[in-house]
């Protein structure tokens, strides 16, 4: 079932994302991935079928593997089924929700890179460095760092998250804090790849969201997914351009001949660029975690 918005009567939605829906359950979320995509800061009207469904399953796959890392939000995937007051809704819920425990968010996101791209390309293409550290000279666009980096952003209420030194963090939260969180999410990184890299894939980059659930240090929102990352396949990569995205290259391809000015809503996809990408996101599920999603 492809599902574009969640419609679950009885719960009270709390926030509409991009992709994601979040109902309130007391003490703890209900989050839904849905099939919405985003391009270009757009959601597009047109929706890939199963892309909650791989988001929210490769969360729950990394969020097992990397619990001895650190804690994270995770309560029930409903692969043994649903609470009660869900069940009417198992259609709508089936691998793409998962119930988590509320956290007090901490309002950053801790992003680490080991491979120079996107804004992390453009602060050391003006002033050489990355998040105000100097890096050595000579790098190209999607060259590996000599180690990984953490690269904190400020999560604004407004408007775009906001690339910030380290030292700023510190400065915001503290210096124990600042350094546990530099130092678990590069932990966490350092896994994701290895791991990814057997499976012939990249993690270029990754951010991770914490919060505090009963005064616990804990992962929560997504985890290694492709909204929350950058993929590339080893066999497609080529330092000193920009890298083919593995799951939404087709869609930027298309949507940049369209014709479209990216400043007004964005026109509906071809079955063909939709059909295309939904077997990149499956095949990514498969890839990194060696199974088929049933879907
Ligand atoms: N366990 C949790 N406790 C409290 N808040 C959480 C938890 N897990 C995730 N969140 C927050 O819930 C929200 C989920 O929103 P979501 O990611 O769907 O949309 P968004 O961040 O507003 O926009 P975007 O679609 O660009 O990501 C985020 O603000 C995230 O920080
Ligand atoms: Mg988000």
């Amino acid at each position: 079932m492809t599902v574009t918005e969640t419609r679950l009567d009885d719960l009270r939605l709390i926030h509409r994302g991009k992709v994601r829906d979040t109902y309130d359950l007391g003490d703890s979320l209900l989050m839904v991935a849905t099939d919405r995509l985003s391009a270009f800061d757009w959601v597009l009207p047109t929706p890939i079928p199963d892309r909650g469904k791989v988001l929210t399953s490769l969360s729950v796959y990394w969020f097992h593997k990397l619990r001895d890392i650190v804690p994270n939000h995770l309560i029930n995937d409903g692969s043994d089924g649903w609470p009660e007051e869900l069940r009417p809704y198992s259609d709508q819920l089936d691998k793409r929700a998962m119930i988590v425990r509320r956290a007090k968010r901490i309002d950053y996101e801790c992003v680490v890179r080991g491979y120079i791209t996107g804004s992390g390309w453009a602060e050391y293409q003006e002033h050489g460095t990355l998040a105000g550290k100097p890096l050595p000279e000579g790098l190209r666009d999607g060259d590996r760092l000599p180690e990984p980096v953490f690269t904190p952003a400020r999560k604004n209420e407004e408007g775009h998250d906001e690339n910030i030194s380290v030292e700023t963090l510190e400065n915001e939260v503290g210096r124990e804090l600042a350094t546990r969180l530099g130092d678990i999410s590069v932990r966490l990184y350092q896994a994701g790849l290895e791991h990814a890299s057997e499976r012939g894939i990249i993690l270029a980059d990754t951010k991770f969201e914490f919060g505090f659930v009963d005064g616990e240090l804990t992962l929560i929102d997504e985890a290694l997914t492709p909204d929350s990352s950058r993929f590339w396949l080893k066999s497609e990569y080529q330092p000193g351009r920009s890298q083919p995205s593995l799951d939404k290259q087709f869609v930027r391809d298309w949507l940049s001949g369209s014709g479209w000015d990216k400043n007004s809503p964005p026109p509906e996809l071809p079955a063909d660029v939709v059909e295309a990408t939904r077997s990149r996101y499956l095949e990514a599920y498969r890839l990194i975690t060696g199974e088929e999603l049933a879907v």
